[in-house]
């Protein structure tokens, strides 16, 4: 049911992105004419050399199938997504950040596709050199004064795209957040330069199935009751007196939202349409989450904040902290990006277990064990276990050694048990809804007008919810294929020692 209709999209979702010739191309669309950011393009043909300057658009284009476009890539916030592996390593990578413009002329490019507006601007990339001369479109930014150079580039030959959702400009980007207005929005622009308006529509229709098996996971079976609905705390990182959380307006209520869970800062910060605000711990004790997000970054990880959290005298009473209700996502798992839609039905899977004691499906959720010393070295397979998904979704069975603190002793945890299992069962008995938060240490999500703040937005890609291939009822194949997945997938993702338990 569930399941095998994850396997279905799996499958489609790879035959869309490996096999492109599967998807047919409509007829010639022919000079298409793209207004992105208040920047014109009249495109005459499909780009050829195309750069991608950041994660989100890398990803968006290895999702389309269009690496054959492709001949240099930019600035991973974190690892890419594994479905995306292979095709990504097919292609030139110009810089770990933005490429200098040395680098990124000695391809040739006729396409720059960038997720942030600091992409085009002169203070990440000496575009002025290639000129000779100021871009016009100067705006004053945190380090001070940057040129916008897309009507430059496009002018010297070079078509651009930018997502709307960091246009240069406030006024160009959308009203209001959202997948329709923004990733849906820019996957049919992209299918439509590129001439395949089929894969972008079935990427679309990929991730909106994934929505709605995110909502059945996580809705009430038995009541439509609001209240019932699981409540999460999205925690990205720690101010000395309170916590950044995700708040009214950005990516990580979008994707509680899809998950069916409500965020128990749903409220905070609409004037400013806030992404991310800080909230008094007295808040958060009065909303008593049944869940806590915790955005997982090399340079921020989850398993410091579970410390933190159990170290803190208010936090530690808390009753998800006290449940080991803890939910870790990827830093790149928090942006409107292509894995979005498996992240919501995992995030979906994984709150409904902790706040209802289910079993977390086996289908999705593969048991590791893990535990690093202070310097992310692999030191003992035995002292914490998880449970992973593709998406990156992570629960806790037992809390891991973080620093040479074993968290299992330090935090006060009357914690259910958290198995993982078979569950053809009951499908839809679960009900509730989540929330999540994204979190990035160093940017805000919110888009505001400062080019700088880009540098840490990221976005995702999509995966698959399940690790497993063909038939969920073959149980050899499916493990064989869960370990090499995961082993695949955490030495990119994390980069750290893993062992597969199974
Ligand atoms: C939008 O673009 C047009 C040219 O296409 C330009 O005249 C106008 O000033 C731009 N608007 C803003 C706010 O930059
Ligand atoms: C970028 O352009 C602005 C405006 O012309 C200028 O003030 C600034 O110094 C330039 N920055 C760099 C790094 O070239
Ligand atoms: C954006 O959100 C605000 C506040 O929720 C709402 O009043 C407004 O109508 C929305 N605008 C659009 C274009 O949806
Ligand atoms: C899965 O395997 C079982 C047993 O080998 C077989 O009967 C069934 O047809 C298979 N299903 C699919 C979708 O391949």
């Amino acid at each position: 049911m569930k399941f095998s209709s994850s396997s279905t999209s799996v499958l489609f979702l790879l035959s869309g992105t490996v096999l492109p010739g599967q998807c047919q191309r409509d007829g010639d669309l022919f000079p298409v004419t793209i207004t992105n950011c208040n920047v014109t393009s009249v495109i005459k043909g499909p780009p050829q050399r195309v750069v991608t300057l950041n994660q989100g658009t890398t990803e968006i284009m290895l999702a389309l199938g269009l690496v054959d476009h492709m001949v240099g890539t930019a600035y991973l916030d974190d690892e890419i997504w594994p479905l995306y592996k292979e095709e990504y390593d097919k292609v030139p990578v110009l810089s770990d950040t933005y490429p200098d413009i040395e680098s990124l002329m000695s391809v040739n490019p006729d396409f720059l596709y960038g997720s942030y507006s600091s992409a085009f601007s002169n203070s990440s990339i000496d575009y002025h050199s290639i000129f000779g001369e100021d871009c016009e479109l100067v705006l004053e930014g945190r380090g001070g004064h940057n040129a916008y150079c897309r009507p430059e580039l496009h002018d010297y030959g070079i078509q651009t795209y930018l997502q709307t959702a960091f246009c240069e400009l406030v006024e160009h980007r959308p009203e209001n957040l959202s997948v329709e207005g923004g990733l849906f929005a820019e996957l049919a622009d992209i299918g439509n330069i590129f001439n395949v308006p089929d894969r972008a529509a079935a990427l679309k229709a990929d991730i909106e199935d994934h929505f709605a098996k995110a909502l059945q996971v996580s809705r009430p079976a038995v009541t439509d009751d609001p209240d019932a609905a699981i409540k999460v705390l999205w925690l990205d990182s720690w101010d000395e007196s309170e916590p950044y959380v995700g708040a009214c307006c950005g990516s990580p209520q979008i994707i509680m939202e899809h998950a069916g869970a409500k965020n128990i800062f749903g409220n905070l910060g609409t004037e400013e349409r806030r992404s991310w605000e800080f909230a008094p711990w007295e808040d958060i004790v009065a909303a008593d989450p049944d869940v806590i997000v915790l955005v997982d970054a090399s340079w921020d990880p989850a398993d410091e904040k579970i410390l933190n959290l159990c170290k803190h005298p208010i936090a530690r009473q808390l009753r998800a902290v006290r449940n080991r209700a803890y939910i870790s996502v990827p830093f790149s798992g928090s942006t409107l990006g292509v894995k979005i839609g498996t992240l919501a039905y995992n995030l979906a899977e994984a709150m409904v277990a902790l706040a209802h004691s289910r079993p977390l499906p086996s289908l999705d959720f593969s048991p590791i064990a893990i535990s690093y010393d202070a310097n992310n070295n692999f030191v003992d397979a035995k002292s914490g276990s998880q449970a992973i998904t593709l998406s990156g979704v992570k629960v806790y069975i037992t809390l891991p050694t973080f620093d040479a603190t074993n968290l299992e002793e330090t935090c006060a945890v009357d914690a259910p048990q958290i198995i993982i299992a078979d569950s053809q069962d009951e499908e839809g008995e679960d009900q509730n809804t989540i929330e999540d938060n994204g979190d990035d240490v160093n940017s805000e999500y919110e888009v505001d007008s400062n080019p700088e703040s880009a540098d840490n937005e990221h976005s995702a890609s999509t995966t698959d919810t399940t690790g497993s291939e063909e038939n969920s009822s073959g149980g050899c194949g499916k493990k064989l294929g869960w370990t090499m997945l995961l082993f695949t997938f955490h030495w990119i993702f994390s980069e750290k020692l893993v062992v597969v338990l199974s």
